[in-house]
């Protein structure tokens, strides 16, 4: 008898408690880049919600195989990314950001304009179009070192993330493209999801240094323009990354960066507890 076929990758469960020792800029003492990833780590768990709504309304109508185990997966690994970066959302509160506000007009804008004015469709293009977009971060994350400075729970947490983030880096361009061939669909919602990614990542920052009262700071911007132009060089290969998803004949397995999701996995594997 043939084993009941699985999906690509499973769904890890790791345990993460964030205690207080986690200072208020985790990665190195560097603010810039620590609210680039508290943004994140607010933004994460409604955009997860969000990707989870989008692909569950399609898994009872797609086809018996590799994509709709995937979709299955992928939807088991997006829930569990939600829940723990929500847990740090309490050391956030206790170091004194106040982010509720803003997070009610991403909810309102995102979730109860954006998502029922486009349809199921457009819906899905954005977000196999964010989900390009954090493979993107994930790939720049790992293959920089940009975490190694990290507190240690913050860097495991977004290592293990990040490595997920490629390992199922295509499941939902798949399930798109089973829902539709249509190349500007896919161009469409990639054009949302860059409006969307890139206003809120920014907005988000900006109100944790604000809130640190160094946003207007030297140093402060120093490290951005660090880290978006000179050092990391994020805005740029994050502007060629979009850029590729363009082309006519794209598929995110042509993104070599699995190799560094294994690494993590190697490096954390007696951490987890596998649902699936
Ligand atoms: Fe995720
Ligand atoms: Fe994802």
């Amino acid at each position: 008898m043939n084993p009941k076929p699985t999906a690509d990758y499973p769904v890890r469960k790791p345990k993460f408690q964030f205690s207080d020792s986690v200072p208020k800029h985790w990665c190195g003492g560097n603010a810039s880049l620590t609210h680039v990833l508290n943004a994140w780590t607010i933004l994460f768990p409604e955009g997860e919600k969000y990707f989870i709504r989008t692909v569950q309304k399609y898994v009872p109508r797609l086809k018996e195989g590799q994509v709709k185990r995937n979709a299955i997966a992928f939807v088991g690994q997006e829930a569990q990314h939600a829940g723990e970066h929500r847990k740090f959302w309490r050391n956030l509160k206790e170091q004194g950001y106040k982010f509720e506000g803003f997070m009610n007009f991403v909810v309102w804008f995102a979730f109860d304009l954006l998502e029922r004015i486009f349809s199921e469709r457009m819906n899905m293009a954005a977000v196999a179009g964010l989900e390009h977009y954090t493979s993107l971060v994930a790939d720049l994350g790992l293959r920089s070192g940009l975490l190694k400075p990290a507190h240690p729970e913050m860097r495991r947490l977004f290592e293990w993330h990040a490595a997920e983030e490629l390992e199922h880096k295509s499941a939902a361009f798949d399930v798109l493209k089973e829902v539709t061939e249509s190349y500007w669909i896919r161009v469409t919602g990639m054009c949302i999801a860059s409006g969307i990614f890139f206003t809120f990542t920014l907005v988000a920052v900006l109100i944790f240094l604000w809130q640190d009262g160094i946003l207007f700071r030297f140093k402060t911007q120093k490290e951005l323009f660090r880290l978006l132009f000179t050092k990391e060089k994020v805005l740029p290969l994050t502007i060629a990354a979009a850029f590729r998803y363009f082309r006519f004949s794209f598929h995110p397995d042509q993104e070599d960066n699995l190799h560094l999701a294994e690494e993590i996995f190697s490096q954390q594997e007696h951490q987890y507890r596998e649902a699936i």
